[in-house]
């Protein structure tokens, strides 16, 4: 059996076992979806996001990508964002990230990774860039690398805060809160790092005044 007749295969078990617990299980989520959170984080295949916060299809909206970050001229991510907030009418925006995270650990050497990856990565040296004197005051690179993680994060969530959409909601709906936490690969536990309520300051240089 190849690598992808055993994921088809594993799906129909995986379909019958859950019908045999809950016949009216599928029909019930084709109609709606109702997720009171949406989950913007790394594409890393240990961080599953329904699997880590015992959440159900369902419950968690998400988007994925290198390192979880929030950028403004990302139409996919920005897309998202707006259909969740807008739509979907989510009360929690959680930026997660995690330990030992490969972009971030790239990002922090010279490598030349060509095109596209370097112009993603680019963006985590612009936050490194923002912390410099704090992370080049770590001389443990592993130790480093986790500071850089949870700042990331952290700059993630004041993106976010920096988006039309976001301040638009907080101030029209009182919504969403953000949050950054950063997950642990040993240990599978999630660290709140950050958070910001509906109204919460943000640099005045960011601020719309016609929303
Ligand atoms: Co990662």
């Amino acid at each position: 059996m190849t690598p992808i007749e055993k994921l088809l295969l594993e799906n129909k078990a995986w379909s019958s076992e859950i019908k045999g617990d809950d016949p009216e299980y599928f029909e019930r989520l084709s109609h709606l979806q109702t997720p009171e959170f949406l989950w913007i984080g790394c594409s890393d295949s240990r961080v599953p996001a329904d699997r880590i916060t015992g959440t159900q299809p369902g419950e968690i909206f998400v988007h994925r990508n290198i390192a979880n970050l929030v950028i403004h001229t990302d139409v996919n991510l920005l897309s998202v964002l707006d259909f969740a907030v807008n739509h979907l009418k989510v009360n929690h925006v959680i930026v997660c990230g995690h330990y030992g995270c490969g972009g971030v650990k790239a990002a922090m050497t010279n490598h030349d990774f060509k095109y596209v990856l370097n112009m993603w990565l680019r963006n985590i040296k612009d936050v490194y860039r923002l912390y410099t004197k704090e992370l080049d005051a770590i001389s443990d690179i592993d130790k480093r690398a986790d500071r850089l993680v949870e700042l990331n994060v952290k700059e993630q969530v004041l993106h976010l805060a920096k988006t039309s959409i976001i301040q638009r909601a907080w101030k029209n709906d009182r919504r969403p809160q953000l949050h950054g936490w950063v997950y642990g690969l040993r240990d599978g536990l999630i660290k709140p790092i950050f958070d910001m309520d509906a109204g919460s300051a943000i640099d005045p240089l960011y601020q719309y005044d016609d929303l």
